[in-house]
């Protein structure tokens, strides 16, 4: 992997700059993922005391071009003063007179948060009117949306190629990881990977058995292999139009010799409501109406005894619905014998960072990603658009 334009690469002193975060962790007006915020505060305070002034530019959700009120990232507005120590400005949009005059103003130090990218439709098209206004704001670019870089947008790859830039420290950070993930992992290396984004990680999983030792499949995931090697998942969310795909990843992992564990048992429910009290079952157990919710004991004991052995340990999607306690147990017990294991130990994913940071654990990893779909396309060995457009030339 090349090395990525850095901020020590570029002239910073007094600059305005355009900060790329990725704050998208507002949910029905609020803040459902402080992790992402946090982490870009290190980059805020470089710039910070290179006596910069910043425009914070991000995307929330998928409001297709369209403003959302919901959408609006003016929570994070009032986040960001509590965390930095510093005011700041909330303008509700993201281009206009209103925006230019407010950055020409910026002084050193002043912080400055646009409105949602995604309000405009030239933001996932790439347009380059919209880039170019959006340059036109500052005089240095700078990308940290570690989660967004997968995504070749006017506010992750078209403003780079108008302005000078670098990677922020979280970029910078992220990439290190995934380079060592890539290149020199200590073996036994094992992924874990869950989840309920079926259709996004499957692909993903084919290369990644390009790279490790053990797979561990969990999650929403996992029903769609249970479904393709014949078990009856009843009311569980499948997908059906994927059995082929499953039934190849388990076939190349076959052929390649890699350990591909699937879960033994499994905690289901007629409702995830409180109306019906889970049970654990047999993967070959479920009755008419179960919805496989979370993994059971037995999978538990087999997948941390794989942890316990692995030197390297990466971990995508929450093994159950684990935004509700007790269907929270196997990712709890996947975090646990992580950090106590010997293992390097890296998280990913915007649901499994949030859970581990909920569970103030996040300290006890070697290191928890900010990004989902970015870090497993990393690990795919995909280019992704935001990276190459800061590889140092
Ligand atoms: P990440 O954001 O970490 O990449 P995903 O978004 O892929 O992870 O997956 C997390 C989501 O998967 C959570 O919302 C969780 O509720 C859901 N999930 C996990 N297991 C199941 C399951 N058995 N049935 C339905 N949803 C599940
Ligand atoms: C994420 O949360 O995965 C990133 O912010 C990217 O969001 P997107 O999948 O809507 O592009
Ligand atoms: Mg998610």
């Amino acid at each position: 992997m090349q090395n990525l334009t850095t901020l020590k690469d570029i002239d910073l002193e007094n600059k305005k700059v355009l900060l790329r975060v990725d704050y998208n962790v507002v949910t029905d007006g609020k803040i459902t993922d402080e992790f992402r915020v946090r982490a870009s505060l290190p980059t805020i305070d470089y710039l910070i005391k290179k006596n910069c002034s910043i425009i914070l530019i991000s995307h929330n959700g998928r409001p297709e071009g369209k403003v959302v009120e919901s959408m609006s990232l003016r929570p994070v507005a009032r986040l960001l003063p509590r965390l930095l120590g510093r005011d700041v400005t909330f303008i509700d949009e993201c281009t206009g007179d209103e925006v230019q005059q407010e950055a020409e103003f910026l002084r050193a130090g002043d912080i400055m948060l646009l409105e949602n990218l995604r309000f405009n439709p030239g933001e996932e098209k790439n347009d380059s009117g919209f880039a170019k206004e959006l340059a036109s704001l500052a005089e240095v670019y700078v990308d940290d949306a570690f989660a967004a870089i997968h995504r070749a947008h006017a506010s992750t790859v078209g403003v780079a190629k108008l302005l000078p830039h670098a990677a922020g420290l979280l970029v910078q950070k992220e990439y290190d990881t995934f380079e060592m993930l890539m290149e020199k992992p200590k073996r036994p290396y094992t992924a874990v990977i869950g989840g309920a984004k079926i259709s996004d990680k499957l692909g993903i999983l084919k290369e990644i058995l390009n790279h490790v030792d053990a797979l561990l499949i969990g999650g929403a995931m996992a029903n769609t292999f249970l479904l393709a090697k014949g078990h009856n998942m009843r009311s569980s969310k499948v997908e059906k139009d994927k059995l082929k795909e499953a039934l190849s990843i388990m076939r190349k992992a076959q052929t390649k010799k890699i350990k591909l564990l699937l879960p033994v048992d499994l905690v289901v429910s007629k409702s995830v409501d409180d109306k019906n009290k889970p049970k654990t079952v047999n993967t070959d157990g479920l009755q008419a109406g179960d919805i496989a919710l979370d993994l059971g004991p037995k999978t538990m004991d087999l997948f941390n005894s794989v942890i316990s052995e692995s030197k390297t340990v990466f971990w995508n999607g929450t093994l159950g619905i684990a935004e509700l306690p007790k269907f929270a147990k196997a990712s709890s017990s996947m975090a646990h014998s992580m950090i106590s294991s010997d293992a390097k130990t890296i998280v990913g994913g915007g649901d499994t960072a949030a859970f581990v940071d909920k569970a103030e654990l996040e300290s006890h990893f070697s290191f928890v990603s900010t990004g989902g779909g970015a870090s497993l396309q990393l690990l795919a060995g995909n280019k992704l658009p935001g990276i190459e457009i800061l590889l140092r030339k």
